[in-house]
């Protein structure tokens, strides 16, 4: 079936380090569901809203970099992106995201403001256009539903 909205939507969901491992990483923290659960989610709540859907996972912030560096030159209309504990210390990622044009959605699983002070102060944050935190892997879904309504608000 056609899409007929339009503006077409493709987004990259990008998971920072140690995500590959959500399910079994301190569930008390960040849920019992793993990636491959999070990402075939969001796989099918895309899928239903018309949207274009890539998603990676590194542990490496030059791959992160690398990405986002590519998106730019891919049609990506929007980034939704956990950096993990490269949110706290990665200028580079910032740079990265500074110079991609489209929307921005940062998302942390855990309520970071409740945490360590260390996890208070995010980089990517002065980029994002929105940020979710302490959703669990729900925050995923309210970001893409927020690109999605921006788009049919267009
Ligand atoms: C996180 C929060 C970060 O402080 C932490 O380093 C993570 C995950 C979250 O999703 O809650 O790895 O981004």
């Amino acid at each position: 079936m056609s899409d007929t909205r339009a503006e077409a939507l493709k987004v990259l969901v990008l998971h920072g380090p140690n995500l590959n491992l959500l399910g079994t990483r301190q569930p008390e923290i960040y849920g019992g569901e793993t990636l491959v659960d999070v990402n075939h989610a969001l796989e099918r709540r895309a899928e239903a809203a018309g949207v274009t859907l890539a998603h990676r996972q590194s542990n490496h912030e030059g791959e992160l970099i690398d990405a986002i560096q590519a998106a730019r030159n891919d049609a990506t209309t929007a980034i939704i992106i956990n950096p993990a504990a490269y949110t706290h210390t990665s200028v580079a990622i910032l740079d990265a995201l500074n110079a991609f044009d489209g929307t921005v959605i940062e998302v942390h699983i855990s309520n970071v403001h409740q945490r360590e002070a260390f996890r208070h102060h995010s980089y990517v944050s002065m980029r994002a256009d929105g940020v979710i935190a302490g959703l669990g892997t729900q925050g995923y879904h309210a970001a893409l539903d927020a690109v999605v309504a921006a788009r049919d608000a267009a």
